[in-house]
């Protein structure tokens, strides 16, 4: 119990370190948040900065959801075994380590748009979530990340990619993944990253959803 708690509260803090916010400040002094959609993601960051930090916070955002999937996965058996002296073979530890994994996936996610650093607000978690299903599920992310390619390309909308992907990776994780942990997460994480786009829906039935390179929405 004790390296579940150690390695949800480092997926947590992962989540939490403000990659977008940073770049505002360090490269503009700015609040990203009182900017575009107000957003700490990297779409925003792009609008409001440009292109090269948003690919930097992109990656970096993308890297702290792989990383808190591998410190589940990697780190939390490893401090086990180390602090309870369980063999590497023992079945309790076999059996959890895929349901620290999906909470560690929750974890980042919250972590990422609920950061204990910027009062509980940030991103919307579609390129965190992106990095945790890589990290645990790397057919379902492809598909994912196949999904916001596609859409982005024919509408240059990214909420509306970042949406139809997350609704893709709950597909494919019910249809091909096995494991149940790594299913819950990937449907409430799916769901999560769609709700946290609420005000991007609202945009896009109301027909005001920018386009990439169109001016910033200024509403949250
Ligand atoms: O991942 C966030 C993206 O889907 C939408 O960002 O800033 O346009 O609300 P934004």
């Amino acid at each position: 119990w004790t390296a579940c708690a150690v390695g949800l509260v480092i997926a947590y803090l992962l989540g939490a370190t403000p990659s977008g916010y940073l770049a505002g400040k360090l490269l503009r002094g700015i609040d990203i948040r009182e900017h575009g959609s107000r957003s700490t993601g990297a779409t925003n960051v792009l609008r409001t900065l440009g292109k090269w930090p948003a690919l930097v916070v992109l990656i970096a955002d993308v890297l702290k959801g792989a990383a808190a999937i591998l410190v589940a996965r990697v780190f939390c058996p490893w401090l086990s075994r180390v602090l309870s002296q369980v063999p590497p073979t023992d079945l309790d530890l076999q059996m959890w380590v895929p349901w620290v994994v999906g909470l560690a996936g929750i974890a980042v996610l919250l972590g990422h748009s609920r950061s204990i650093w910027l009062n509980f607000t940030g991103g919307k978690s579609a390129a965190t979530g992106l990095g945790v299903l890589l990290a645990m599920s790397w057919p379902v992310g492809l598909g994912a990340a196949a999904t916001f390619g596609i859409v982005l390309a024919s509408t240059r909308i990214v909420s509306l990619s970042s949406i139809l992907a997350a609704l893709t990776s709950i597909v494919l994780v019910c249809a091909f993944e096995q494991l149940l942990p790594y299913r819950l997460l990937v449907i409430a994480g799916g769901l999560y990253v769609i709700v946290r786009h609420r005000a991007n829906i609202g945009r896009l039935l109301a027909g005001t959803e920018p386009r990439l390179g169109q001016s910033s929405p200024d509403a949250k």
